[in-house]
């Protein structure tokens, strides 16, 4: 397994043997990644095997114990989740969290006024998400509860596009949705790298990220990379292998 890829240019996310812990619970282990521009690295494994955990110590909203974070060369390691979103590093949590009782514009602006997003551009930065997510325009004015799971999970997304990121963290986005929505979900993703955008993408649908969407795949388990490599090196069974060998 090679601890590194061939030069691709510089990282713009640059993780280095990051341990998250709860308690005295190690649930990742010196976990280390690069992510680039223009490309989504998909992290795999099974259920528990630290995904979530290692994409919470990334965007600071569990403390990283040991090893760096660095965004753009700068240490990040320690800082707070919202000066992590104001240099450009967003994330979209699991579970399709959004603001229930806020409407959708509200939800947007939240986003906004978190990325910095003055005042006199939030009407034309509102615009090019709706551009972007027709569904949101036309439901703008509704409460965030009142929309349907697919179409949380696309204000959920475009929400933390509102931030203005470089860096885009991404937990299981298509999980419960129904499939027009997992469709819209890869699209939409697969537009933000093609725009610059270094995704991280936590995904169980091992055949979509390997049909095209992620150029580079990391396998966790029980907190430990297990493969890295790039997409198209790897067969969906190599990669389901490598998921459940240890069970
Ligand atoms: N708040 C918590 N307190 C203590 N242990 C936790 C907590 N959250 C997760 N864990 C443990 O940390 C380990 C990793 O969990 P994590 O949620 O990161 O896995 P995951 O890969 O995201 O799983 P899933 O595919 O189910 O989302 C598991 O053993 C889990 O039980
Ligand atoms: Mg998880």
């Amino acid at each position: 397994m090679p601890d590194s890829y061939p030069d691709r240019g510089a990282p713009l996310l640059d993780v280095t043997d990051v341990r998250v812990a709860y308690g005295d619970l190690v649930a990742v282990w010196e976990v280390s990644l690069q992510l680039r521009p223009g490309g989504i690295t998909a992290l795999v494994g099974r259920n528990g095997a630290g995904k979530t955990t290692l994409i919470n110590g990334l965007c600071g909203l569990l403390p990283v114990r040991s090893g760096t974070v660095l965004l753009d060369g700068r240490d990040i390691t320690a800082l707070p989740p919202w000066a992590r979103v104001s240099r450009g590093l967003t994330v979209v949590q699991e579970g399709k969290r959004v603001f229930r009782e806020l409407t959708v514009r509200d939800n947007l602006v939240l986003g906004l006024r978190g990325g910095g997003v003055k005042r006199g551009e939030r009407e034309s930065e509102l615009e090019r998400l709706y551009a972007r997510f027709p569904i949101l325009g036309d439901r703008q004015r509704q409460r965030a509860a009142d929309l349907s799971g697919g179409q949380q999970q696309m204000l959920a997304i475009a929400t933390a596009l509102a931030t203005r990121p470089r860096v885009l963290l991404v937990d299981e986005p298509s999980s419960g949705l129904a499939p027009v929505f997992v469709d819209l979900v890869f699209e939409a993703l697969a537009a933000l790298r093609d725009e610059g955008l270094a995704i991280l993408l936590v995904e169980q649908l091992v055949d979509e990220v390997l049909g095209g969407i992620a150029e580079d795949v990391i396998v966790l388990d029980r907190g430990r990379v297990v493969v890295r490599d790039r997409a198209s090196n790897l067969s969906v069974e190599d990669v389901a292998t490598s998921i459940y060998s240890s069970l």
